[in-house]
């Protein structure tokens, strides 16, 4: 392999293909041509040698445990910026002046309330149904109350649907919260700011006041921003995939709300705090840990491995920095909980299957303890998640359909069926 050429020899065939090489990060051997040279295909279930896109939004080194957003690194950004601060970067490639940063606020928060009618669109979901299910069901909806921002050729109408589901999406799963546990929803009040708005539209109720605790708003803040992107993850290639085909945003970002669901991607959350929960306390980890290290067992320690962190996952450690800091603040002394993801934590660290196939907590394995210690029920966490996720998708499908060598995304595959044969008619089977 040379600097800028591969060879590949395939059937005593010489073929050439070029390699790519990106700013920082791994090259790649640019394979377009090769079905057309070869008449064969590559075979990479699971994508992990296949990058299906160039993109200049976000960057991981999974063996250094380093997250970048456009190139700044995730720790300063969570220390330093808000939500809507990373929103316009992941959106605009660099970090808004002061004046830029205004006037996205604002235009953010005049698109925060719903159309009426959205709310009675609610009311055919059961009330025990998981919010997860009317989240997907509402984001998909929005493009049968906005057609007026589903042109995708329209410039104008992208930026318009991507401010409409920045804003939109704390309103709906704050309404897919109050739906099930039977209160009346909460309107936007647009003078907070969008993470003390969408605390207020979850928590508040018409017969008190509700003051927002800004220790709760920040950390919940800063979880908004560790979860915003993460480069070509299921439910952002999900989002590409169908975006590909020129669907409309609304339906292509409740497809990757459909695929964060599970509980191999976004839905770990929520499995994880089950988990801990099932665990119940310290005495009873060694036993767990065996049940995850048993092929035979489809239990796995959930909130842990990652495809692409081979380290620390760098949001999982700002996480638990923060579910310190929510515990405090709310006068947590002793979560039974904590005590039990934390011993997990030093065991699963300290026992060679994990140390050997380095498996480390990820985001999603503080997560829950700091969601649930603020008053969500599990159920909601994945939603929090899809919250906010929706820029680094928006963000990701605006890449794509800006570049103009775009086309719709079409694998291949290994065909293992039947070969050609006749049909039998019925009375002959
Ligand atoms: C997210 O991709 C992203 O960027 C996602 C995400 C994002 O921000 O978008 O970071 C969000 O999805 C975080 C991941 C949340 N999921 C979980 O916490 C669920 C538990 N973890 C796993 O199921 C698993 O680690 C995955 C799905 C996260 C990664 O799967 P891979 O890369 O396909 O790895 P694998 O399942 O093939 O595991 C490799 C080996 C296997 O053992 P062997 O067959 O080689 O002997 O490690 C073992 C696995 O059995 N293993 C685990 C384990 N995770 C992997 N064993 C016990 N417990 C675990 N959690």
């Amino acid at each position: 392999m040379s600097g800028t050429t591969s060879q590949l020899q395939v059937d005593g065939k010489t073929v050439d293909m070029a390699i790519k090489t990106g700013s920082i990060g791994p090259s790649v051997i640019d394979i377009g041509k090769l079905y057309a040279q070869t008449g064969m295909f590559t075979y990479d279930p699971g994508f992990t040698s296949t990058a299906s896109c160039e993109s200049q939004i976000t960057y991981i080194d999974g063996d250094e445990g380093v997250l970048l957003y456009r190139g700044y690194p995730i720790e300063q950004l969570a220390e330093h910026g808000d939500f809507l601060e990373t929103c316009y970067l992941l959106l605009e490639g660099e970090l808004p002046t002061a004046s830029q940063k205004a006037d996205f606020d604002y235009r953010v928060t005049r698109h925060t309330m719903v159309h009426e009618q959205m709310a009675r669109f609610f009311q055919g979901f059961r009330r025990d149904a998981h919010p997860m299910a009317v989240m997907v069901g509402s984001i998909g909806a929005m493009s049968a109350f906005y057609h007026d921002s589903t042109d995708i050729s329209d410039p104008h109408q992208r930026m318009v649907a991507s401010m409409r589901m920045i804003a939109k999406m704390p309103t709906l799963a704050a309404m897919a919260y109050k739906y099930t546990v039977g209160q009346p929803f909460v309107y936007p009040l647009n003078s907070l700011d969008y993470t003390s708005n969408f605390l207020r539209m979850c928590f508040a109720v018409p017969a008190e006041e509700y003051k927002v605790n800004p220790v709760l708003s920040r950390a919940l803040d800063r979880i908004f921003i560790l979860h915003a992107d993460h480069e070509q993850n299921a439910s952002t290639s999900t989002v590409r995939l169908a975006g590909s085909s020129g669907a409309n945003p609304f339906a292509c970002i409740a497809a990757g709300a459909a695929c964060l669901w599970g509980p191999a991607h976004g839905g770990a959350n929520e499995a994880a705090l089950k988990m801990l929960e099932e665990i119940g306390s310290v005495e009873n980890i060694p036993k767990y840990i065996a049940k995850a290290k048993d092929k035979n067992d489809p239990f796995r320690l959930m909130g842990f491995g990652h495809r692409v962190y081979k380290n620390y996952d760098p949001r999982a450690k700002i996480m638990q920095k923060t579910t310190h800091e929510v515990l405090n603040e709310l006068g947590i002394k002793d979560d039974p909980l904590l005590d039990v993801a934390i011993e997990l934590e030093r065991i699963a660290l300290s026992d060679s299957y994990f140390i050997e196939k380095k498996l480390y907590p990820n985001i999603d394995f503080y997560s829950g303890i700091t969601l649930k210690a603020m008053g969500f029920p599990t159920s909601m966490f994945t939603a929090l998640f899809a919250l906010a996720r929706t820029v680094g998708w928006i963000a990701q499908w605006k890449e794509m359909i800006e570049d103009p060598s775009q086309r719709i995304g079409r694998p291949r595959q290994l065909y293992t069926g039947a070969p050609l044969r006749e049909y039998n008619p019925i009375g002959r089977r």
